[in-house]
């Protein structure tokens, strides 16, 4: 069996790509797996065509790894890949529409708006901010409509600091998304095949000294993760739950991540879905697939046999 990764790619998480790649390269290699990594540039449509019998994994973060871009690419281009196809991609990739998906299907979210950065200047920043607070109270949190790894995420806690959100979500893209910030135990739930035969791994509780941004993220010592969370067993069952929902009713394939917060009520709000969740050391579905009774290698070389079905 041949696997050609495809990482690095454009996006602002580039570097989190290539070590995502790097990293389930090593696991699958010490399988006996064959695995070529391959960034996503020129050579690119000419290795496809050479890939006879193997299957792709593309652990692309972010803009044209996530977006079904390239997702599309590959169905044009008739190979066999891991993860969730164009169209249900193209839908999980811009959070707001997302939420309002799975939102549809009973899934609790936190309340949102979503604002283009034109209003802003039509209208009046002051009078949009002033109404987003009014509308929203405080604290909030101001994201990126489209986006991973928390790049462009603030949370505001006093009026005096959504201008600057605003201005640093705007970096990342001409739509944010407004949202009430939840209090609660921040849970992440990785999920594991597609429909029905989806399994999803043990929860990981997050616990940051601040934010849970990109530098907590990726460099160690700032979080503590508990893997599996320290959750009552019925909240365990539903932050669960609500993970293989979203991963049904959005139609996604393979593996994902479900971001949430279990409020003081014991109800998971799902904040972000992942299609391609990052790989790293200090990422959260390898953490959990280390939890899982099964071995990670055993985990993901199960992921690309399901792929050359
Ligand atoms: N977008 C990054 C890779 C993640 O959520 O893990």
């Amino acid at each position: 069996m041949d696997v050609l990764i495809l990482a690095g790619g454009l996006s602002h998480e580039r570097d989190v790509s290539l070590r995502s790649g790097r990293r389930v390269a090593e696991i699958l290699r010490d399988r006996g797996v064959k695995v070529q990594v391959q960034d996503v540039d020129t050579r690119l449509l000419g290795t496809l065509s050479s890939l006879a019998d193997g299957v792709v994994w593309p652990l692309l973060h972010g803009s044209s790894g996530e977006d079904g871009s390239l997702q599309a690419l590959l169905e044009l281009a008739g190979v066999r890949y891991v993860g969730t196809r164009s169209k249900a991609a193209r839908v999980a990739w811009v959070k707001p529409v997302a939420k309002a998906v799975y939102g549809r299907e009973g899934v609790l979210t936190p309340d949102f708006v979503t604002l283009p950065q034109s209003l802003f200047r039509e209208v009046g920043a002051e009078q949009v901010m002033d109404a987003i607070v009014a509308r929203f109270g405080l604290p909030l949190a101001v994201k990126p409509a489209r986006g991973g790894s928390a790049l462009g995420v603030s949370l505001v806690t006093d009026r005096s600091q959504l201008s600057r959100a605003m201005v640093h979500c705007f970096a990342y893209g001409d739509n944010a998304m407004i949202e009430t910030a939840v209090s609660g135990t921040e849970v992440a739930v990785s999920v594991i095949g597609t429909g029905t035969d989806a399994t999803a791994l043990p929860p990981v509780e997050i616990v940051c000294d601040g934010p849970y941004d990109y530098d907590a993220r990726y460099n160690a010592g700032r979080v503590q993760y508990y893997t599996p969370a320290r959750l009552e067993t019925a909240d365990a069952a539903r932050v669960t739950e609500a993970a293989l929902t979203v991963h049904r009713v959005m139609g996604l394939r393979d593996l994902s991540r479900v971001d949430m917060i279990l409020d003081h009520e014991g109800r998971p709000q799902v904040l972000d879905v992942n299609i391609a969740p990052g790989m790293t050391e200090t990422s959260l579905l390898p953490q959990a697939a280390v939890a899982d009774p099964r071995d990670i290698g055993e985990i993901y070389e199960g992921i690309v046999r399901a792929a050359l079905v």
